[in-house]
C-alpha cells in the first residue's frame, strides 16, 4: 500500500477533530477515479487538503453547517491576501492587553460573524476547541499563554491552503444531508461528523449536534442511491469506547485505524492508544475492486506545517 508520510500538508488553522493526523491512513481507501471529493463535514477540511495534495480529486466541495466557517474558507479560497492582512492587524493590536483583547474580539465577532475576527479566535481558543453556548455564540476562552499563529506563518499556510485548492473548490453552508443528495457515480463523500457524546444532541463543540438516528436514516438513503463514501465515526481509546458502531443492516465496511497516543493522553502519562473507525460504503468497496487505489509519483513537499 502507498505511503503518504512524504509530503507536508498545509493547514489553515487549528481546528478540534481535524483529521490532519490520520489522513495517511483514510486516502488509501480512495478509489482511483474520483470526479468530485465532498466533504459535508469539512471543519478544517483536512482530508480534502490532503486529497488535492495527492492528486486525488479532480474537484472539490466543501460544505459545514457552520456559516462563519464557510465565510473564512470563501476567504481563504478567493482572497488569502486580504485575510492575513486584517488578521495580522488583529494580531498586532493584541499585544497591548492580550487577554481583554481576545474578549473584545469574540464579542465583535458574534455580532458580525467576519471571517478575519473567526481565524483569530480560532488561532488563540485552547487547543483550537471550538464551543457555542446554547444560544449559538462562540464562547470559548483563549489560551493566555500564546499569542496565537504568528502572521508570517499564518500567511505560508494561507497562501499554500488556498493555491492547494483554488479554482477546483466550491463552498456551501448546508445541512449534510443536502450536500450528499447531489453526489453522482464518480464522486466520493467523506464524512466526520460531530462526535457521539453524552448528550449527543447538544454537542456545545459545534454549532449542533447530530443524533445517531438521523445519521443512519441518512446513510440508509444513500446506500439506495449507490453513494460511495467514507465515515469517521468515533473510535476508542485503550480498553474505552466511545459511542456505538454504525448498524450491520447498513453493511459498511468496518475498519479500524491505530491514531497513536492522543495529546490529553500523553499528558496524562497514559499509554494507550487511539483507535479511530472508518467505515466504508457498499458502493466503494465495489469500486475498490474495480478501480484501485493508483500507484501515483511521490511530490516535492509542499508546504512547512
Ligand atoms: C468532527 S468536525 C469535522 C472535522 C474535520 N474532519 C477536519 O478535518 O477538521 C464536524 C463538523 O461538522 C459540522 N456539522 C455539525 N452538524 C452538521 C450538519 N448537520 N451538517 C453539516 N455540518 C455539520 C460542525 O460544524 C463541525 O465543523
Amino acid at each position: 500500500m502507498k505511503s503518504f508520510n512524504s509530503i507536508t500538508i498545509p493547514h489553515p488553522f487549528p481546528y478540534q477533530g481535524s483529521k490532519r493526523g490520520i489522513a495517511k491512513h483514510i486516502l488509501p481507501h480512495f478509489p482511483s477515479n474520483v470526479d468530485c471529493l465532498i466533504e459535508p463535514f469539512c471543519g478544517a477540511s483536512a482530508i480534502s487538503l490532503s486529497a488535492s495534495a495527492h492528486g486525488l480529486a479532480k474537484n472539490i466541495i466543501l460544505n459545514d453547517l457552520n456559516k462563519p466557517l464557510m465565510k473564512l474558507w470563501e476567504e481563504i479560497l478567493e482572497r488569502p491576501d486580504d485575510l492575513v492582512n486584517l488578521y495580522e492587524h488583529l494580531w498586532n493590536e493584541q499585544h497591548t492587553d492580550k487577554k481583554e483583547y481576545f474578549f473584545k474580539t469574540r464579542e465583535t465577532f458574534n455580532s458580525t460573524h467576519e471571517p478575519h475576527h473567526l481565524l483569530y479566535l480560532l488561532a488563540r481558543i485552547v487547543k483550537g476547541a471550538v464551543r457555542y453556548s446554547s444560544k449559538g455564540l462562540f464562547n470559548q476562552s483563549a489560551d493566555n499563554r500564546r499569542a496565537g499563529m504568528r502572521p508570517i506563518t499564518m500567511r505560508k499556510n494561507i497562501k499554500a491552503v488556498s493555491a492547494l485548492l483554488y479554482k477546483k473548490t466550491k463552498t456551501c453552508s448546508l445541512d449534510f444531508r443536502e450536500v450528499v443528495s447531489k453526489a453522482k457515480i464518480n464522486d466520493l463523500i467523506y464524512m466526520d461528523p460531530p462526535y457521539q457524546g453524552t448528550s449527543f444532541t447538544r454537542d456545545h463543540r459545534y454549532l449542533n449536534g447530530l443524533s445517531y438516528d438521523e445519521f443512519v436514516d441518512a446513510l440508509k438513503i444513500m446506500n439506495q442511491n449507490d453513494s460511495s463514501y467514507i465515515i469517521s465515526y468515533d473510535g476508542q481509546t485503550g480498553n474505552k469506547s466511545f459511542g456505538k458502531k454504525l448498524p450491520e443492516s447498513l453493511s459498511l465496511k468496518y475498519l479500524s485505524i491505530k491514531a497513536g497516543r492522543s495529546t490529553q493522553a500523553t499528558f496524562l502519562g497514559n499509554k494507550d492508544e487511539t483507535i479511530e473507525s472508518l467505515y466504508l460504503s457498499p458502493a466503494l468497496v465495489d469500486r475498490l475492486n474495480e478501480y484501485p487505489f493508483p500507484i501515483i509519483q511521490e511530490q516535492q513537499e509542499l508546504m512547512f506545517a
